[in-house]
């Protein structure tokens, strides 16, 4: 009780109960519930901050990759991947060489594995980081300040001793294999061409490292029944190298740029490709890792499935720091080197909420 003599409002045993239940945001629409529960409510004033941004119609770049061989179209798109790199930190990718049947098949297994019987999915439900294969409600739910309308399986492919495709659970695991190896393939192609786009070598960014370690994080937004109140993944940008992103054509992403908030629109067949905080830092601050979330929406349910190239698994003596080649006297380091195991750590004992994790390293 407080002094008003009201019952005090107990989030913490709210949101020990709701995990308790394993069954995530779905299983609260599947009650039929038509509000949504406090844990899920923004602060109003956080809400009203909303208000002041506008919506701007402007919208990503989109690279064609078609023609990637061809010499003169080759040089056009790294300078098309250089200048979204440097600005928005975003673009979307049409011709990129993964078939639209293997994308579709991927959002489908994920729909599948989410709307199968709540029993099948508690068998995945754990925080616990050292399982390969993750079934959650929020990875940061008893952490942040406002929990988000949605569920999330993550798949991590990062470890060669643990690729044992029996792990996966069946409705989604043909899917997933398949979708894997084409997206490391796409991850190798990209980072290639960020590699050139910052003036090195094709394979300098390769050598490095970034490309190694992928996992899938893939996200099951249901339609919310009050959308203005909540959002399905709050502002943040990624921690890791390289983000790649399918989703399906239930729109909510956006970023935020110019002091705007942008939508990007799904595209059928596209990828949308974003650089994550690591490549700010190792391309000192030449690339932009840009800040973007997912609004709740009444129609659902979204799926997206993000791909992470977040470096190699064993990271205790792993060290990123910006590119030699791209300082200079003129253009001084602005970050500091990182232990990544340090950075990982950072990460996760932040959470989302709103953290920008290279300021932690600038000089
Ligand atoms: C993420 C992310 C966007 C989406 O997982 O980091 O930004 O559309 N996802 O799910
Ligand atoms: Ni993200």
């Amino acid at each position: 009780m407080d002094a008003s003599g009201a019952q005090e409002y107990d989030r913490m045993q709210d949101l020990k109960d709701f995990d308790k239940t394993e069954a995530g945001v779905k299983g609260l629409v599947d009650s039929g519930l038509q509000k949504i529960p406090k844990i899920f409510v923004r602060p109003a004033e956080e809400l009203a901050e909303d208000l002041k941004h506008k919506k701007a119609q402007i919208e990503v770049p989109v690279i064609d990759l078609g023609g990637l061989e061809k010499a003169d179209r080759h040089k056009q798109i790294v300078e098309e991947v250089r200048t979204a790199s440097e600005t928005w930190g975003f673009f979307q990718v049409v011709n990129h060489g993964i078939s639209l049947n293997v994308l579709d098949e991927m959002l489908d297994g994920i729909q599948k594995f989410n709307e199968q019987g709540v029993e099948e999915k508690k068998k995945y439900y754990t925080r616990d980081k050292i399982k390969r294969v993750r079934f959650h409600c929020n990875f940061d739910l008893f952490k942040s300040r406002t929990a988000s309308w949605r569920d999330t399986l993550q798949i991590s492919f990062s470890d060669p001793d643990q690729n044992d495709s029996e792990e996966l659970p069946a409705l989604c695991r043909k899917s997933t294999v398949e979708y894997s190896k084409h997206v490391v393939e796409l991850g190798n192609i990209l980072f290639g061409l960020l590699s050139e786009a910052l003036g090195l070598k094709p394979e300098h960014l390769g050598n490095m490292d970034c490309s190694k370690g992928h996992h899938l994080t893939c996200h099951y937004y249901p339609a919310c029944p009050e959308p203005e109140l909540t959002l399905g993944t709050a502002k943040h940008s990624d921690p890791g190298f390289l983000t790649i992103l399918l989703q399906n054509q239930i729109n909510g992403l956006q970023i935020f740029f110019q002091n705007q908030w942008i939508d990007v629109q799904p595209i059928r067949g596209a990828l949308v490709i974003n650089i994550g905080d690591l490549l700010q830092l190792v391309s000192n601050g030449k690339f932009k890792s840009n800040k973007h979330r997912v609004v709740a929406n009444r129609l659902g349910p979204r799926i997206s499935v993000a791909c992470f190239f977040s470096g190699p698994i064993i990271m205790d003596k792993v060290f990123y720091g910006p590119i030699e080649e791209l300082i200079s006297e003129e253009n001084p380091a602005i970050y500091k080197e990182v232990l990544l195991s340090d950075y990982v750590m950072k990460f996760i004992a932040a959470g989302l909420d709103d953290n920008f994790l290279v300021n932690y390293f600038k000089v």
